[in-house]
């Protein structure tokens, strides 16, 4: 019986014990260095033998034969093989691979672990400017952050999501004279156009600047009117991000925000506690924090603002307050800001000056989860023709009527479910596209690409589900628990040592936050169940029985494991297709 569920784990377990039996050396199986094999025929190696040699003053070959003749493993290892300077090259028995995916069979998880070390994240994410459309900047913080709230919590950490609408600061007093000045009585219909407005007139007009100014003060002295008026700017601005939301099924709602405005109350303490920790100085007016290491170009050290000269405090003081609430209030072991790469300084900067205040211990881990951009076909920032950035939601209304073009054709649709499909595929399409590739990259935003039926996209990922569910709806059974699995075929090994390897590729994921691990083995196991599906016939009349049902069992899984990981990225996959 296994005590892992993932393949590289058992074997990690066995090597080990190895090691301890036959070289007396004690090393975790994780660290026993078992990595998938990437030649033909051969399912894993393990690269330990030539670190342990120089610690053991050993060749590296000896300790290789010492590893596998110690080694327990006939029930699961078929052949082990020397290689190269003392690589142990292993390949899995087929009788042991088949008793591991058929255990599998009727596991909800697939045979994911839950973690054995839960943490308690928070998880800032979206966290887009009010009084401003969302656009395709935004896009990636949500659609990231999102994929990593639900691999955290599948994993089985805590995860509580916050949403760090950028709510307050100047520009509120232009916005808030503006919205008086144009009548209260209706919507704001287009933030956007709102916003510039109330800049222009900023600009153009010195009463209507002094009014501003004027009513910035009101706000920050909690005036109670001037209060009530700016909650209503919010209001618009959070029904317009919740419209965004619901398109995308992203998880945030009204609870989750927690904008800058709600650390105001925090921000003197955090300057009177920097300040007794001897940690400020002030610098042309203003209460700094040099945290050591961070200089300019020209060796000048680089300040942390956490009070300006005209007594207000900006994003980097509310940064700070808002580590120092989420550690203290919340007890968060985990920081995460998933915001991109230009504040990447902002950034290592709060965290060092947390940390200088002790915000920030040994027990807590705080990290800025960058993105690189979404490029146009000209390779630069994506724009409108007008030059300005582009509104997320027509981007996805637009993606789910081209998704409409893409299934037109497929007749297997009932006219009924044909909206929410397209919504799958363009909405999915979308999100995959930003998730696919390594997020520190930039991407270009191509729509035929994110759309094809081949290559790594969800709509391939989408089709292969739908052909599962279409062949088990034509064979009439349900695969039961228990159905003797049997791998007679390459492809049929193949494809089961993929569905075996879903714990490691969530481990991935999940440990480097990174969900392209995730699509890049989604795309592998779709890959190899198209050459399952090509090469081993499961409904002829020809092949017998028992192979019928093992191989309608592999489908089902295969079907399982891809359901399940593009609901991690936040992607549904319907029924037909
Ligand atoms: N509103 C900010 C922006 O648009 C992002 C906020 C990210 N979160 C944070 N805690 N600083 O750039």
């Amino acid at each position: 019986m296994s005590t892992h569920a993932d393949l590289g784990m058992e074997l990690g377990a066995r090597v080990a014990a190895a090691l301890r039996t036959g070289l007396d050396v004690r090393v975790d199986p994780v660290d026993t260095l078992i990595r998938p094999s990437t030649r033909d025929g051969v399912d894993y190696q393990c690269n330990i033998a030539m670190s342990l040699a120089k610690k053991l003053g050993r060749p590296p070959r000896e300790v290789a034969t010492a590893l596998v003749e110690a080694l327990d493993a006939a029930d699961m290892v078929a052949e082990t093989e020397i290689a190269g300077p003392g690589f142990v090259n292993f390949v899995l028995r087929d009788d042991w691979l088949a008793e591991r995916v058929a255990e599998l069979l009727g596991d909800p998880r697939a045979g994911v672990p839950v973690t054995d070390a839960p943490r308690r994240f928070a998880l800032d994410y979206s966290s887009p400017n009010v009084a401003k459309t969302m656009h395709v900047g935004n896009m990636r913080s949500t659609v990231i952050g999102d994929a990593l709230h639900r691999l955290l919590a599948f994993a089985g950490h805590e995860v509580l999501p916050h949403n760090h609408l950028g709510d307050w600061g100047t520009p509120f007093g232009m916005l808030i004279e503006h919205m008086l000045d144009s009548g209260l009585d209706g919507s704001i219909t287009d933030l956007n156009a709102f916003y510039q407005q109330a800049r222009a007139k900023f600009d153009a007009d010195e009463a209507f600047a002094t009014r501003s100014r004027d009513r910035v003060v009101k706000l920050q002295a909690g005036d109670e009117q001037t209060r009530q008026l700016w909650q209503r700017l919010v209001d618009e601005s959070a029904r317009h991000f919740q419209a965004v939301y619901d398109l995308l099924g992203i998880r945030l709602t009204q609870a989750n925000i927690y904008g800058e405005s709600f650390y105001n109350p925090y921000l003197g303490e955090v300057v009177d506690e920097l300040t007794e920790l001897g940690l400020t100085e002030v610098s042309d007016g203003a209460v700094c924090v040099f945290p050591p290491g961070f200089t300019g170009r020209e060796g000048q050290r680089l300040p942390l603002i956490v009070r300006k000269s005209d007594g207000g405090y900006g994003y980097a003081a509310t940064d700070l307050a808002t580590a120092r609430y989420w550690t203290r209030e919340r007890d968060v072991t985990d920081l995460l800001y998933v915001v991109g790469s230009p504040q990447a300084q902002h950034f290592q900067m709060v965290f060092a000056v947390c940390t200088q205040a002790g915000y920030l211990t040994d027990k807590h881990r705080a990290e800025h989860i960058a993105f690189g951009s979404v490029l146009g076909a000209d390779g630069k920032m994506m724009r409108t023709r007008a030059g300005e950035s582009v509104a997320l939601i027509g981007l996805l209304e637009e993606a789910v009527a081209r998704a409409a073009k893409v299934i037109e054709e497929r007749s297997e649709l009932a006219e009924a479910d044909r909206a929410a499909v397209a919504r799958a595929v363009g909405i999915g399409a979308v999100k995959y596209a930003d998730l696919a590739g390594d997020r520190l990259k930039d991407y270009v935003f191509t729509w035929e690409k994110m759309l094809a039926k081949d290559g790594n996209t969800s709509v391939y990922l989408q089709y292969a589900i739908a052909r599962i569910r279409s062949v088990l709806r034509k064979a009439g059974e349900t695969v039961q628990p228990g159905t003797a699995v049997r791998l007679g075929e390459p492809a049929e090994r193949a494809l089961a040592v993929k569905l075996l390897q879903l714990p490691a590729a969530i481990d991935a994921a999940v440990a480097e936050y990174a969900p392209h691990k995730l699509c890049g083995y989604l795309f592998e196991t779709a890959s190899a169940f198209t050459g399952f599906y090509e090469n081993c016939p499961i409904l002829a009349s020809s092949t017998p029985d028992d192979v019928r049902g093992s191989r309608l069992a592999l489908a089902a899984l295969t079907a399982d494991v891809l359901v399940l990981g593009l609901s991690l990225l936040g992607i549904d996959a319907p029924e037909r297709l």
